[in-house]
């Protein structure tokens, strides 16, 4: 199909049949036509090699500029000067919420921000299609995170319809999915291991069930060769069987252990989530009192010890009891969660870049190294 047969099918399919397709028939709907980069980016199924490697780059690229404080910080700025975004949060958020507003500010768009559902017209009956539609009357960009698994698609869904076809980004989409981060998580890998994120072992342990972290970075598996997974959790937090038969087609291996001790030694990531009892029924949830994680899932201080030399330490954050607290205030080059949350500032950077098909400017761009800053 051409770009126009497929803007003319997505404006005449309905949601039942969109919602019922598989994810892999549903990309031609939600990616760029020309570029295959993702336009809408709703699941980490969209992301091929290419433009994994792509986003990192441009990341890269974006930080060494941002490091030009005399023309660099403005050249950034300039590039979509104007262009509004909606950040529309439905659920809490620290991290993806303010890396998403510090990456578009970056970029120089304005921002626009609804985080409390009830200040929305939503309390007068308004359907969430009808929301975003409006949306898109003001804006050129919508991040939405919502507890519905399938509100942000249902989003994009009616954008495909609409006159003013904006993208849309998924936040966080219940317990399903969160591609960002695992965009944050790839881009972390990539600086962690020199661009070579082949041929790894990564252990990930918590509440896989129900952490949208550890699944959508489980789809990206599919683009780096000879991957290996370890899951490690509860026996009622194990890894979704939907993910696993996805493993399986994509020939990736993987391990489910009941002790993150054992896997320590053989890991190149360890990939700790906090057990998401936002999602329990029952007593817990009205005392709102997390319980105490069962030490065989717990990241100790000592372990350190275990782990290999070049081995890296992760976590999507928010972090509990999961990881030992002395393991957060340690100078241990190897414990990178502080790093990945600022690496999630420029990996949007660079999603945004992509969508906004600003591409070229970022390896056009020549920075003068005698003003540059240290950091970035
Ligand atoms: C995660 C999330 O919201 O899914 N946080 C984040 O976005 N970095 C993880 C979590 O809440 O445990």
């Amino acid at each position: 199909m051409n770009s126009q047969e497929i803007r003319k099918k997505a404006e005449h399919i309905n949601w039942q049949d969109f919602s019922k397709m598989e994810e892999k028939d549903k990309i031609v709907f939600l990616n760029n036509s020309h570029t295959n980069n993702p336009f809408h980016v709703l699941f980490a199924q969209q992301f091929n090699r290419t433009s994994l490697n792509l986003l990192c780059q441009i990341a890269e690229r974006a930080r060494d500029i941002n490091k030009n404080k005399k023309e660099g910080v403005d050249f950034l700025k300039s590039l979509l000067h104007g262009a509004k975004a909606l950040n529309f949060f439905y659920q809490p958020s620290s991290r993806t919420f303010l890396s998403f507003s510090a990456a578009q500010g970056t970029l120089g768009m304005d921002i626009q921000n609804i985080r409390d559902p009830s200040t929305s017209s939503k309390t007068k009956g308004e359907t969430l299609e009808d929301s975003v539609r409006t949306f898109s009357s003001y804006e050129d960009l919508i991040i939405m995170r919502h507890p519905d698994e399938r509100a942000v698609e249902k989003g994009a869904w009616v954008l495909n319809k609409s006159d003013r076809r904006i993208p849309i980004i998924n936040a966080g989409s219940g317990k399903d999915q969160h591609p960002t981060q695992a965009l944050t998580d790839i881009y972390t890998l990539y600086k962690s291991f020199d661009g070579k994120i082949d041929n790894r072992t990564i252990v990930m342990c918590g509440d896989l069930k129900r952490g949208r972290t550890v699944r959508s970075l489980s789809y990206l598996m599919k683009n780096y060769h000879d991957m290996k997974l370890i899951f490690v959790s509860p026996p009622h937090l194990r890894m979704g069987e939907d993910i696993k038969y996805f493993l399986q087609g994509h020939s990736i291996p993987y391990w489910e252990a009941n002790n993150l001790k054992e896997t320590v030694p053989s890991a190149d990531a360890i990939y700790m989530t906090r057990i998401q009892d936002e999602w329990d029924e029952g007593d817990n949830q009205d005392k709102k009192i997390p319980r105490p994680v069962d030490p065989k899932y717990k990241f100790k201080k000592e372990y350190l010890k275990l782990m290999q030399k070049d081995a890296v330490l992760m976590h999507p954050l928010p972090k509990r009891d999961e990881i030992d607290e002395e393991v957060g205030y340690s100078k241990d080059k190897r414990v990178v969660f502080w790093r990945q949350e600022r690496n999630g500032m420029w990996i949007r950077v660079a999603l945004i870049a992509v969508i906004f098909q600003i591409v070229e400017v970022f390896f056009k761009y020549t920075t003068w190294p005698e003003n540059w800053r240290k950091g970035g």
